[in-house]
């Protein structure tokens, strides 16, 4: 059995056909979706979880109607001034994975804020991905450890998976052991391709917007029913038949 989730990562996907099958716009798939992150925070956060990430906006998201792509950032950034005070109440520590510095500025501002004023919580560590892309990501580092090497200041036998894991946006926090992604697509959308190498995948013809702490604590018991073998087996010398 699984014995222990510290990393629950989740691609909140079907906002937009969840408001299409109520003949409505996708913009309230995406409120409702807000809403539905609050609710699972909180309750990871009571459940004492330690990390929790929430794929927001990946890098091929900004490839969406003009229109769709600012009403997210808005909403990002209303979400982020309106939740600060709950995550402090909670004690959640925020940070954000992605390349930040695409994001408009006010949105970048009110991420630097909601980072500040929950750097020191002990409680669940938040992180959203946004402006994300795993490929993005493994090439930004790739770039980074070619710089270094180039410098004389790393050597290659250094360059081990920990020093590579160093140079990831989500250095410090560990692997995904379980990474859900709703509204029944069974793929990564560019998420934690390296990180997500022995994740246990759980997928939930759930959309997003219908997702419930109950969904959230099913997925976590099935995810404690597996059995997590990272390439090796539990059988001991068992007799060979040459
Ligand atoms: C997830 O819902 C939210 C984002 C990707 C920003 P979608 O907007 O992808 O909803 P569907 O998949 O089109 O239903
Ligand atoms: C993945 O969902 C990104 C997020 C949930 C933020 P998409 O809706 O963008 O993924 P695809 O296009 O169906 O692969
Ligand atoms: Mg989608």
């Amino acid at each position: 059995m699984a014995a222990r989730l510290e990393h629950v990562a989740i691609i909140m996907d079907g906002n937009g056909r969840w408001a299409q099958q109520k003949n409505k716009p996708r913009t309230f798939g995406h409120i409702k979706g807000a809403r539905v992150a609050k609710k699972i925070i909180t309750h990871a956060g009571n459940s004492g979880l330690k990390n929790l990430t929430l794929y927001a906006f990946s890098t091929e998201n900004w490839l969406r109607p003009q229109t769709e792509v600012s009403f997210l950032m808005r909403l990002m950034k209303r979400y982020l001034q309106k939740e600060t005070a709950t995550l402090i109440k909670e004690n959640v520590r925020f940070s954000v994975i992605g390349e930040v510095e695409k994001l408009p500025k006010d949105v970048q501002l009110a991420i630097q804020t909601t980072k500040k004023l929950t750097e020191k919580n002990t409680g669940l560590h938040l992180t959203f991905a946004m402006s994300y892309g795993s490929r993005q990501e493994i090439l930004s580092a790739v770039k980074n450890i070619a710089e270094k090497f180039k410098n004389g200041e790393v050597d290659k036998n250094q360059i081990t998976e920990s020093y590579f894991n160093s140079h990831l946006m989500t250095s410090g926090t560990p692997d995904p052991d379980l990474i859900i992604r709703t509204s029944g697509e069974s793929r990564l959308s560019n998420f934690m391709m390296w990180q997500a190498s022995y994740s246990e995948l759980y997928f939930s013809a759930t959309l997003w917007p219908d997702f419930t702490t109950k969904h959230f604590d099913h997925c976590c018991q099935n995810y404690f029913q597996r059995e997590r073998r990272f390439g090796g087996t539990k059988i001991k010398n068992e007799e060979s038949f040459i």
